[in-house]
């Protein structure tokens, strides 16, 4: 007899759909699999077999045909287990009763015949809704991630046993119906921990770093904060996401789609409320940075996206890695290769860089000694390329002063400052809708950033000083446009373009 039965593939962030069929005939008792499978697939063979014996069940004493189709998607990893051994007792006919092609099945089996978690789950759920499948069977421990999705009967399940119940039973009674799920999930209170977010009121002075984050989270800016050890870089970088809005739906679920494919979601997320904050080391691969692998992963700047990628001690990063980035940060996009498959992943991220001013971090602290010699500080700031700088719209000095860290002043909260974050954002929205600051170009960014005739001197001044490029020009223009937003200002004056001059600082 022959079954077939719908799973998925996920490449890149997207699922495309992947159908199993089983033909149980007689013959030599042999079990064969096509359809291109990889090693994993051969291995999964010999999983489905003790599986089902171990649940109780017959393996069938005939020839067994398993097809994956369609044959050129690469399927690896052990997701189709599940539908296989589904397959095999549809097919011997204890699966019957009603018409399961229409569910798409997901699952891991291990030889006791419980089935395990698995990464990717979000994706396919959301295209099998798009798909027009009523329902979902898969491992109980996806089970939130996939109710994130409207309008699909979700069958969460334990083990083979279960399964086998679950669809030999009517959908209604075997699905829980989370419709609700949806709607607590976005309101609900981020988990309370006891480890306390990071908040701005810890930081002591700063004025200048921190009124520079503010308005590189008000435009989506990217920042690069130079000073001595001590100053606060680390600790400033650190509560950048919470003076960000809270991601909204459709953020929420592209996030967790990236960190569903990477296998990073935290056991029992259904879905990621809270920006990304991705602090990866300067060891970081390339691979490891952009994404890689045989079954295309993301990396970092994905794992990032929607939220900040943070590169702490910039200059050690190595070149290649640095460099991989320059597309990324236009893009807001990434495409993976590898032999003759690729995949695209999301990367639109804030990036946030620190690093000393020189390699023993003094030069220009005025309080100690700089040790460095000139050829020195070349390299250390030339590692940081032209290509790259250019992309960084605002570098601030974080002075190590030890004084204002006794101050006993009352600090402004992250909530405080995220009010009129939020405020600012509202105002490019309603200007160009869905477009920040920071990726405005042409003749977009012209149409938005009228200068009155002070402030066309002010720019005509700084281009001449700072000797700025065409693209320089522009960066500045969009932090004006930004600073002008924060201060509720129709109009780029004067000072908000002499605001924006000052975050030049070094590298101008
Ligand atoms: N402005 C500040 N207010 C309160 N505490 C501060 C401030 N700056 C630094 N600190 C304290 O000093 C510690 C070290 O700061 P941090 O690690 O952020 O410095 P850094 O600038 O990143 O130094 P490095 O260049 O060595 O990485 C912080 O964990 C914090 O306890
Ligand atoms: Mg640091
Ligand atoms: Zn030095």
């Amino acid at each position: 007899m022959l079954a077939s039965l719908q799973s998925a593939a996920v490449v890149g962030v997207d699922a495309l759909p992947v159908i199993v069929e089983v033909d149980v005939s007689y013959g030599l008792p042999i079990f064969t699999m096509v359809g291109l499978p990889d090693t994993s697939i051969r291995e999964s063979r010999d999983r489905v077999r003790t599986a089902i014996r171990n649940s109780g069940f017959q393996f069938p004493a005939h020839r067994v045909t398993v097809n994956l189709a369609p044959a050129d998607v690469r399927k690896a990893g052990a997701s189709y287990d599940l539908p296989i051994a589904l397959g095999i007792l549809a097919a011997t006919g204890v699966i019957s009763g009603r018409d399961i092609r229409d569910i798409v099945l997901l699952g891991e089996l291990s030889l006791d015949g419980s089935i395990q978690p698995i990464r990717g789950v979000l994706p396919v759920a959301v295209a099998a809704r798009r798909d027009g499948r009523s329902a979902l069977l898969l491992p109980r421990a996806n089970a939130p991630e996939a109710c994130v999705v409207d309008g699909l009967r979700i069958l969460p399940v334990d083990s083979l046993l279960e399964a086998v119940s679950a669809l030999n039973q009517p959908i209604d009674r075997a699905s829980v119906d989370l419709a609700a799920v949806r709607s607590t999930l976005m309101g609900a209170a981020p988990v309370p921990s006891n480890d306390p977010q990071p908040d701005f009121s810890d930081v002591a002075g700063q004025g200048l770093p921190k009124r520079a984050l503010e308005i590189a989270a008000a435009g989506a800016h990217n920042v690069l904060l130079v000073g001595a050890p001590g100053g606060g870089k680390t600790m400033m970088a650190r509560r950048l996401p919470g003076i960000l809005p809270r991601l909204d739906f459709d953020e929420a679920l592209e996030c967790t789609s990236v960190h569903s494919v990477a296998g990073t979601l935290p056991a029992g997320t259904a879905l990621m409320t809270e920006r990304p904050f991705r602090a990866p080391h300067h060891t970081i691969s390339e691979p490891a940075m952009i994404g890689s692998g045989a079954s295309p992963r993301p990396g970092e700047i994905s794992l990032a996206h929607n939220g900040v990628l943070f590169l702490d001690e910039l200059a050690e990063f190595p070149r290649g890695v640095l460099e991989a980035l320059r597309q990324p940060l236009e893009e807001g996009r990434v495409t993976v290769a590898r032999a003759a498959r690729s995949a695209a992943f999301p990367a639109r991220f804030m990036l946030i860089a620190a690093m000393n001013p020189c390699p023993c971090g003094f030069r220009g602290d005025g309080r100690r000694l700089c040790r460095c010699s000139d050829p020195q500080i070349q390299r250390y700031v030339g590692k940081i390329s032209g290509p790259l700088l250019d992309r960084i719209d605002l570098v601030v000095e974080v002075p190590a002063t030890g004084t204002c860290i006794v101050a006993t002043a009352h600090e402004e909260s992250s909530g405080e400052i995220r009010e009129r974050v939020i405020a600012a954002r509202a105002r490019q929205h309603s200007r160009v809708a869905g477009l920040l600051n920071s990726r405005l170009t042409g003749s977009t960014l012209r149409d938005q950033c009228v200068l009155d005739g002070q402030s066309v001197k002010l720019m005509e001044a700084a281009i001449g000083k700072f000797c700025l490029s065409a693209r320089g020009t522009d960066r500045l223009l969009r932090v004006a446009r930004t600073i002008a937003d924060l201060g509720a200002s129709r109009n780029i004056r004067r000072e908000h373009v002499a605001e924006a001059i000052q975050y030049r600082w070094m590298f101008a």
